[in-house]
């Protein structure tokens, strides 16, 4: 199913569970330092969430066990909390989701910790870009294809690898709604982008091999060949007037 918002009143309610996921992530993002361990990240997410008023999204979905997934390095996407401590020059993907009243709001955002490499840097960075210009590409009469394709053109024109095993996805009523959001595509290709509906838009670039591998704990996905990857995500509402990142947090 794909939740298309019908109302003003609708968009007000996504808005406020992707204002707390934007405020924790914001959060979370200021206090990230060394010597911290993914566990205290978790329960400092989970604190937050609760203290907003809201419901840990991922917790439970699937048996998930945690209230963030945080991804280190060669991790790409989906690391459960484990304390795992975080060394300086790690970058250290944060995913976290929540409900409110059950509205679902979704985004992650890959964190440099003390003074990475260059290498490190320039994948973040290009990975970030992914983001912006597939959230360019989320205008009323383009197509999911777009998406895509802006996406991997920029990634592979820097040499990345683009992760095919995970995609985005809509958003709204549940944390995974249709239609799936690949990082890969071709333009002109796919469904038409129509006012109202809701993408969690989320490319994963790998530094080297796109291909990964899941772990023994069933979940934390990492590359097959150890080179990092890098993952943002946001939630994105299609309107007349262009893209809205609900899940931004540059104004907070
Ligand atoms: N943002 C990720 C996704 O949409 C996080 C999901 S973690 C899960 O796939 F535990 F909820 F699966
Ligand atoms: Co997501």
């Amino acid at each position: 199913m794909m939740h298309t918002l019908k109302s003003k009143r609708e968009l007000e309610q996504i808005k406020k569970a992707c204002r707390v996921v934007a405020e924790v992530l914001a959060t979370l993002s200021s206090e990230l330092t060394e010597g911290m361990s993914t566990t205290d990240l978790d329960n400092r997410a989970y604190e937050l969430t609760l203290k907003f008023g809201a419901q840990p999204a991922f917790k439970g979905y699937h048996g998930y066990p945690a209230t963030l997934c945080v991804s280190v390095n060669e991790e790409v996407v989906h690391g459960i909390p484990d304390g795992r401590i975080i060394r300086n020059g790690d970058i250290v993907g944060i995913d976290f989701g929540v409900s409110i009243d059950g509205w679902f709001g979704d985004s992650a955002v890959t964190i440099p910790v003390g003074s990475i490499s260059k290498e490190a840097k320039q994948l973040v960075e290009t990975t970030k870009e992914c983001l912006d210009r597939a959230i360019d590409c989320c205008v009323p009469g383009n197509r999911l294809g777009d998406i895509g394709y802006a996406v991997q053109s920029l990634a592979e024109s820097r040499g990345y690898g683009v992760v095919r095993e995970f995609v985005g996805h809509g958003i709204g009523r549940a944390l995974h709604e249709e239609p799936q959001i690949p990082n890969y595509g071709k333009k002109g290709s796919g469904i038409i982008l129509e006012p109202g509906m809701v993408l969690a838009i989320e490319p994963m670039i790998t530094a080297g091999s796109h291909r990964v591998k899941v772990l023994k704990n069933n979940w934390t996905a990492v590359t097959v060949d150890g080179s990092l990857a890098a993952h943002f995500e946001h939630t994105v509402a299609i309107t007349d007037q262009g893209p809205v990142i609900l899940t931004d947090r540059s104004a907070l």
